[in-house]
């Protein structure tokens, strides 16, 4: 059988994003479970209402690629104890126009890292929150990673076994949350 697929949305423009390092870790640490893309969000232009009637091309292949998912990862920095603004603007893309909004009924994981103690929690309740109206289905418990420079080696492994098995522990979970939910109707658009 084919393994589930996985869009991967970093919420992070930069271009050595700590984040996006993670998402590679994970990425490569699920990979006998489910197949992962890396969605782009940062050629997304500004949301802007005026523009629902005719999507700009970047936004139709990013909402074909969340769409076509059978689940989602997020990685979200924290940013004044909030999510980053292009992630905010890649999640309300993802949701119009109306009745087209791309989230509903995918199962997703949400976790982060920054380098404070607290290892982005403010941002991923904040991001739980927004993506629950999104009608996503979020896997439980709570994936809060505090990054150090060696907490991902040049081949993208997670280097200390407590955090490695940790996430482990999490993509598991989700890819049997995947697997449960591939097996139903999707629910229809809000
Ligand atoms: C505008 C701004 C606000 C930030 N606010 C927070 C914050 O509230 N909490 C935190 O832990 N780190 C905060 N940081 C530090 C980020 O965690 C750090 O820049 C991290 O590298 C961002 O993730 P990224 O590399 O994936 O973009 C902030 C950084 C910026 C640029």
């Amino acid at each position: 059988m084919a393994k589930p697929h996985i869009a991967v949305v970093v919420g992070s423009n930069r271009r050595d994003s700590i984040n996006r390092k993670l998402a590679h870790a994970l990425a490569k640490l699920g990979a006998e479970k489910f197949d992962t893309t890396m969605v782009r969000i940062d050629d997304l232009p500004m949301y802007n209402q005026d523009n629902e009637g005719n999507l700009p091309p970047e936004v139709v292949r990013y909402k074909n690629e969340i769409a076509g998912a059978d689940g989602i990862l997020i990685l979200t920095p924290e940013h004044d104890r909030s999510i980053p603004a292009v992630l905010k603007n890649a999640v309300d893309w993802g949701a119009r126009p109306y009745g087209k909004n791309s989230w509903a009924g995918k199962p997703t994981f949400i976790t982060g890292t920054s380098p404070g103690a607290i290892g982005s929690a403010i941002a991923q309740q904040h991001l739980r929150s927004v993506m629950v109206s999104m009608g996503t289905i979020l896997l439980g418990g709570e994936a809060y990673v505090t990054f150090k420079p060696d907490l991902v080696d040049n081949e993208g492994n997670i280097t200390d076994e407590n955090t490695r098995k940790f996430l482990q522990g999490f993509l598991d979970q989700f890819a049997a949350l995947v697997g449960r939910l591939s097996a139903q109707p999707a629910r229809s658009a809000a």
